[in-house]
């Protein structure tokens, strides 16, 4: 049996090196086979989707992943035109939910939403974003993007730059990269700084500097990983206006940069990234959100097929 079958997947903390290495390979096959193969790995499959907050890309990667391996989706995004409106709980939702679908992606503004939503449904539940702490299949989206584009993971040299205090993409991120051997910069305002009480695993995997200045080292860096400041979770909008637009990559920074290296970026973007530097052979925000949906897609596979695929 494929160990991914029927499980849930909640934190990027339950995937050792070995299991997103199976992914990746998986993800490889999909890319590979040709779409009449494809439809044939989920045929008939649904996957319900429940998003409490807003997504462009998440929301529409599962829905054209599901898709592309034959299977078909619902659910509701916005959850203003659901009976959560009329006070029905998340536990009630889930537990519908999960009766119309094989498989549910949920994103949710609370820490803790989807392990609370996978003791609920009968079917697995995937995590597409938990409030501030984690949205792991974004977390093997970019795993996977370093991996194609650098041909490699370990040894790589890695900046992380912009909202790493509220920005789970990050988290995530960084616990991942935890399998591999990597030397990480952590690049924040002084305000924005990981949360020490989220990283302190962390820090017995993975060796990281912190810092509030990009041009430091940053002629060293492969891959350079920018996110937006997350403006809806500031509790004080003052304290967001001291911190916008602290950084923004444009082509000056990249003249700094290796000739080899790269930009990611999870999306949205706001005003981090300047647009010039997306015609740049150094952008690839834009491959890492198509690769998502292949990712996406080898995982529904995995998760739907006893045997894999
Ligand atoms: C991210 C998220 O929702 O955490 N978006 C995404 O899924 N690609 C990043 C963000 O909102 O900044």
């Amino acid at each position: 049996m494929n160990e991914f079958y029927q499980k849930d997947i909640i934190s990027i903390k339950d995937f050792d090196k070995e299991k997103l290495e199976k992914i990746f390979v998986s993800t490889d096959k999909i890319i590979k086979l040709n779409p009449a193969e494809r439809r044939e790995i989920c045929k008939g499959k649904t996957l319900a989707y429940l998003f409490y907050e807003p997504s462009t890309r998440t929301r529409l990667s599962f829905d054209s992943a599901i898709a592309s391996v034959g299977g078909n989706s619902l659910g509701i995004s916005d959850i203003t035109s659901s009976s959560a409106q009329k006070g029905e709980s998340l536990a009630d939702t889930v537990r519908i939910m999960s009766i119309y679908s094989d498989v549910l992606v949920l994103r949710h503004t609370l820490d803790g939403s989807s392990r609370f939503a996978a003791e609920i449904s009968e079917k697995p539940v995937i995590n597409a974003g938990s409030g501030t702490e984690e949205h792991p299949t974004q977390a093997i989206q970019d795993l996977y993007t370093i991996k194609k584009e650098k041909k490699k993971i370990d040894g790589l040299k890695i900046g992380i730059v912009g909202d790493l205090k509220y920005g789970r993409t990050v988290y995530s991120l960084l616990h991942g990269l935890g399998n591999y051997d990597v030397d990480v910069r952590l690049i924040s305002p002084e305000s924005l700084r990981v949360r020490s009480d989220s990283i302190y695993e962390i820090k017995k995997k993975l060796d990281f500097t912190e810092s509030t200045n990009i041009d430091e080292h940053i002629d060293e860096f492969d891959v350079l990983y920018v996110t937006r400041i997350q403006k809806e979770r500031f509790p004080d909008e003052e304290e967001y206006l001291k911190v916008k637009g602290s950084y923004v990559v444009g082509l000056d920074l990249l003249k700094q940069m290796k000739d080899d290296s790269i930009i990611l970026h999870p999306l949205p973007r706001i005003d981090e990234i300047s647009t010039d530097v997306d015609n740049t052979k150094h952008a690839k925000y834009f491959e890492q959100a198509e690769y998502g949906k292949h990712v996406r897609a080898a995982l529904l596979g995995l998760i739907l097929n006893e045997h894999g695929f």
